[in-house]
């Protein structure tokens, strides 16, 4: 692949990177993505699985929901994309790898910091007494987990609509694409705020945007360079790339 000069530039010297992930950067692990004819959303209602009030009317529903995308997740491996971006971390020395994905596939890739906007499916808390049990899940007999210290209802601590993000992991997020030179929003439809907005704050403080992503999204006008095609393997493209330009600089 062919890259402008500008990013050639980046790959070799930029030594702050922050990347935003979503659902497309796991679809080549074989988890779906929400939107488009595929897409989780056609074929269900977020308003009937992913809001607090869903959940409160239908905790059976919803969980049942969760632990069958939780077996999915568990039978599928990162793929070269994931791989890559924990390999990068290695290499810049400010690196900050943001995800809206729960599937934990950077973590099992190997990224040891990812700031996870929408929470992690592999963590569950009280709505009583917000204590985390991450053992939790529904019985065979759809019975919905309870806390085992007082009782109450234990969900999965996931980022419903309606919800607030996790204001820490934003706010280090918007930091970083505040300060970075280079900014990778790879597989998100970028449709979903507040999440959507971090490449565009990127830009605007100056950071030269890249798109990877299949197709062209809301955003693609409003990046400097898009790539299309697939994370797994414009991704690992970018890590070759980022490496052999590097070679031989301390
Ligand atoms: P979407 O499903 O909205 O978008 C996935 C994007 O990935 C689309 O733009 C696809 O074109 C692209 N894509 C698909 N396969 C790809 C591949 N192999 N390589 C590169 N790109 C590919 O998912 P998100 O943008 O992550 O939130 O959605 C954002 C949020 O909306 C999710 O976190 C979730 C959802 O509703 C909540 O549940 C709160």
């Amino acid at each position: 692949m062919k890259y402008s000069p500008r990013l050639d530039e980046l790959l070799r010297t930029a030594e702050s990177v922050c990347v935003l992930t979503g659902a497309g950067v796991s679809a080549e692990s074989g988890v779906a993505t929400f939107r488009g004819p595929d897409g989780l959303w056609a074929k269900l209602k977020p308003e009937e699985l992913a809001n607090f009030d869903a959940f409160l009317r239908n905790p059976e529903l919803v969980w049942e929901w969760y632990a069958y995308r939780k077996k999915v997740i568990h039978e599928v491996s990162p793929n070269a994309a994931h791989i890559a971006l924990a390999e990068m971390e290695s290499i810049v020395r400010d690196f900050t790898l943001v995800t809206q994905n729960i599937d934990n596939l950077h973590l099992r890739a190997g990224s040891k910091r990812v700031l996870e906007l929408h929470g992690n499916i592999e963590r569950s808390y009280c709505t009583a007494c917000g204590r985390f049990d991450n053992t939790v899940t529904v019985t065979e007999d759809r019975r919905v987990p309870r806390c085992s210290q007082c009782g109450g209802l234990m969900r999965p601590d996931v980022v419903w609509f309606g919800e607030m993000l996790p204001q820490e992991e934003f706010d280090q997020a918007e930091e970083a694409a505040g300060r970075c030179e280079l900014f990778l929003s790879i597989g998100t439809s970028a449709v979903v705020y507040p999440a959507a907005g971090i490449p565009l704050r990127a830009r605007s403080s100056g950071a030269y945007v890249v798109e990877v992503n299949t197709e062209h999204t809301d955003i693609s006008p409003r990046v400097n360079e898009s790539l299309v095609g697939p994370a797994a393997t414009i991704v690992p493209a970018l890590l070759a790339r980022m490496k052999e330009l590097r070679k031989g600089t301390p």
